[in-house]
């Protein structure tokens, strides 16, 4: 109540020039820490978003393995979603429209005609509500929520949704997103969008940095990157990641997208929900990452646009400075019925799940 009630003197007030309302928001955002052994990682209520995660490398060296800023007020004026929680629907919404139980809809296309990462003022764009922060015990964790109303960004029905950082046995991080529709009907799909940079997020590109990816088909896309509802298989193209590859070996055939930019259809194993999706090593520093999860697709995306931005410290990040794991459903699945749905109703919710398992390699 109070809230709103500050949100409409702001605006009252604004359209006079008294006040100036984004600094009445930005007023909210904080940083929270959670620690467990070596393992240190900070997010904000902004997006919900990853700040930073440090890790010890070979020698026990901490070092911060995601791209980002100094200020966590940079990343109300971000456009790469460093860190972020993307939503209603990560990835791209082919003519920001679709059709659900013979009800069109209409989004905000904020990618050329395409919607992309929800709309022009996505879930990486608003402020989340802190619900549980505990940074102490077995298992440190936070829990943000936020409460999409029907018709934002062009989306059906009003949804909450809730996101979990936790800290868990020895250097691992889990991410659980949960979702309700509370009226309606409505696609939901969240991903985690952070960069990361195994070496450091100031060292440089992630080109040598080898990846194993467990998709052994790709969903084919557009020149504008919207998916035909066509697969492909990976063998014998540079999609190819099923077994361990240099990121940058064969990275040149891929002009067109100047690098990954590509959903995977997870193989998984008969009858498990957790699927092994990427192992990512840099032999430098020794680092490994481990993702499992229960989606179905993962978005590789090496970072292609990131061009001269000013980072933390005051590192500059080029294309290619760090890479990123959306683990998620399959791009525009709401106008594919041959996609695995993404439909949310009052009576079946989502639910999407990450386990980050870090280590590392001493010898290679
Ligand atoms: C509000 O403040 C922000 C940041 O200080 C500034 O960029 C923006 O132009 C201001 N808006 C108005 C209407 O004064
Ligand atoms: C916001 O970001 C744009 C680039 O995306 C940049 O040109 C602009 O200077 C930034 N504004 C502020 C206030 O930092
Ligand atoms: C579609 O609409 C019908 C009639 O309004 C309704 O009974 C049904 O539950 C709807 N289906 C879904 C998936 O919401
Ligand atoms: C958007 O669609 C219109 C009509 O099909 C087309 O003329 C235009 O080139 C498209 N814009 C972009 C940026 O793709």
């Amino acid at each position: 109540m109070t809230k709103i009630f500050v949100l409409l003197l702001c605006l009252i007030f604004a359209a006079s020039g008294f006040v100036n309302c984004s600094v009445v928001e930005r007023e909210k955002i904080r940083i929270f820490q959670l620690k467990k052994g070596h393992l240190s990682l900070k997010v904000t209520n902004w997006g919900a978003s990853i700040l930073s995660l440090l890790l010890p490398d070979r020698n026990g060296k901490l070092g911060d393995v995601v791209l980002g800023y100094d200020s966590v007020k940079d990343y109300t004026n971000d456009s790469t979603y460093f860190g972020a929680t993307v939503g209603r629907v990560a990835n791209r919404i082919g003519g920001a429209q679709f059709t659900l139980n013979g009800t069109h809809y209409k989004l905000v296309a904020n990618e050329g005609n395409n919607t992309l990462h929800g709309g022009a003022r996505g879930f990486s764009d608003v402020l989340w509500k802190v619900e549980r922060y505990q940074n102490e015990g077995p298992n440190p964790s936070i829990t943000f929520s936020y409460h999409s109303v029907d018709g934002e960004e062009g989306f059906p029905g009003d949804v909450i949704v809730t996101v979990s950082y936790i800290l868990t046995g020895k250097n691992q991080l889990v991410i659980l997103m949960k979702g309700k529709a509370l009226n309606k009907p409505t696609p939901v799909n969240l991903a985690n969008h952070a960069y990361w940079n195994l070496g450091g997020h100031n060292s440089g590109n992630i080109l040598n940095e080898v990846v194993q990816i467990f998709g052994s088909q790709i969903t084919v896309v557009d020149s504008k990157l919207i998916p035909t509802g066509k697969f492909a298989s990976v063998k014998g193209t540079a999609y190819d990641f099923l077994k361990p590859q240099i990121i940058g070996s064969r990275i040149n055939q891929l002009a067109e997208t100047k690098g990954y930019d590509i959903n995977y259809v997870l193989d998984g194993e008969k009858g498990k929900k957790t699927k092994l999706a990427a192992i990512v090593q840099d032999k430098k520093s020794g680092r490994v990452l481990e993702l499992y999860t229960n989606a179905p697709g993962l978005q590789f995306y090496t970072g292609n646009y990131v061009k001269d931005l000013k980072g933390k410290g005051g590192y500059v990040y080029n294309s290619h400075a760090g890479l990123c794991l959306e683990t998620q459903a399959f791009p525009d699945s709401v106008n594919h019925p041959n996609f695995p749905s993404t439909i949310v109703t009052p009576r079946k919710p989502y639910k999407h799940y990450m386990f980050f398992k870090f280590s590392t390699k001493t010898q290679y």
